[in-house]
C-alpha cells in the first residue's frame, strides 16, 4: 500500500480553495503530513496546484528539496499543462499527474498522452462522471447492460483499457460504492465497445 497527498491549497471556507506555493507553506504542510500520517517519509507527495502568484521554478525547487531530504519518495503535480510538467522535470522526476479526466472531459488528453509515452502515473480523478452518456439509451448505459456491469464500472474499466499508467481515484463514502468500483477490475471492454465509449462525448 502507497499513501498519497498533496500541499500548494488551502481551504479558507466552504467550496473556497487558494493555492499558496510559497516554499515555507508547502514545507509547514509536508512536515504536519509526516506528523499526521505518523512516517518518516511520503510515499507520494502531489503539489496540488501551481501557485501563479509564485515563481513557479521556486515552487518545484521546493519539492525537490524535499525529496532530497528523504521527506519524500515521489513526487506528482496535478492540474497541470504539458509545459508545466515538462518544466518540473528540469527539477525532480514526475512521477505522477493527477488531471480531472473521464469520459465526458477529456481536457487533458495531451498530458495524459505525454504521461502514458513517458511511463508517468496518470491519476484521474472525478474519473465516473458520466453525465448524459449514462442516461437510459446512452452509450454507457447500453455498454452495462450488455456487460451487466454498472455505469461507474463502465466508466473505469474504459479509463484502464485506456492507458497503462492510468490510476482512477473515485471517491466513496459507501462501501458497497467501493465493492463496485473495485469490481471494474474485473470488467473487459470489448473492442466495438471500447471504441463506441471512445467517441462517445
Ligand atoms: N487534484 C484535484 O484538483 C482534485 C479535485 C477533486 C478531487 N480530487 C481527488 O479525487 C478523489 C476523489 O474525490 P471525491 O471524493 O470528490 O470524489 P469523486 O470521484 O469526484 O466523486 C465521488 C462521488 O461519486 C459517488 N460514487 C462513487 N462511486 C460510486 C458508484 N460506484 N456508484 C454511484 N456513485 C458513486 C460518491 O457517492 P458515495 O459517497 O455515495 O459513493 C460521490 O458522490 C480524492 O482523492 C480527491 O482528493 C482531486
Amino acid at each position: 500500500m502507497r499513501i498519497a497527498t498533496k500541499v500548494g491549497f488551502t481551504r479558507p471556507g466552504p467550496n473556497r480553495w487558494v493555492a499558496v506555493g510559497r516554499p515555507e507553506y508547502l514545507r509547514q504542510q509536508t512536515e504536519l503530513s509526516l506528523r499526521k500520517l505518523r512516517v518518516d517519509s511520503l510515499d507520494l507527495l502531489q503539489l496540488h496546484r501551481i501557485d501563479s502568484k509564485v515563481d513557479a521554478g521556486e515552487q518545484f525547487a521546493t519539492l525537490r528539496d524535499l525529496q532530497q531530504e528523504g521527506k519524500v519518495k515521489a513526487l506528482g503535480l496535478s492540474e497541470v499543462t504539458v509545459d508545466q510538467l515538462k518544466e518540473a522535470e528540469k527539477y525532480f522526476t514526475v512521477s505522477t499527474v493527477q488531471n480531472r479526466y473521464n469520459l465526458t472531459d477529456r481536457t487533458s488528453e495531451d498530458v495524459l498522452n505525454y504521461a502514458t509515452e513517458n511511463g508517468i502515473g496518470f491519476i484521474p480523478w472525478a474519473p465516473i462522471s458520466a453525465g448524459e452518456l449514462a442516461l437510459p439509451g446512452g452509450p454507457v448505459d447500453e455498454a452495462a447492460r450488455r456487460l451487466n456491469a454498472s455505469a461507474s464500472q463502465v466508466a473505469l474499466a474504459w479509463l484502464l483499457r485506456r492507458s497503462p499508467v492510468m490510476m482512477p481515484i473515485p471517491g466513496t463514502g459507501s462501501i458497497g460504492h467501493l465493492e463496485d468500483n473495485m469490481g471494474a477490475l474485473g470488467i473487459a471492454l470489448d473492442d466495438a465497445t471500447y471504441a463506441q465509449l471512445e467517441s462517445a462525448r
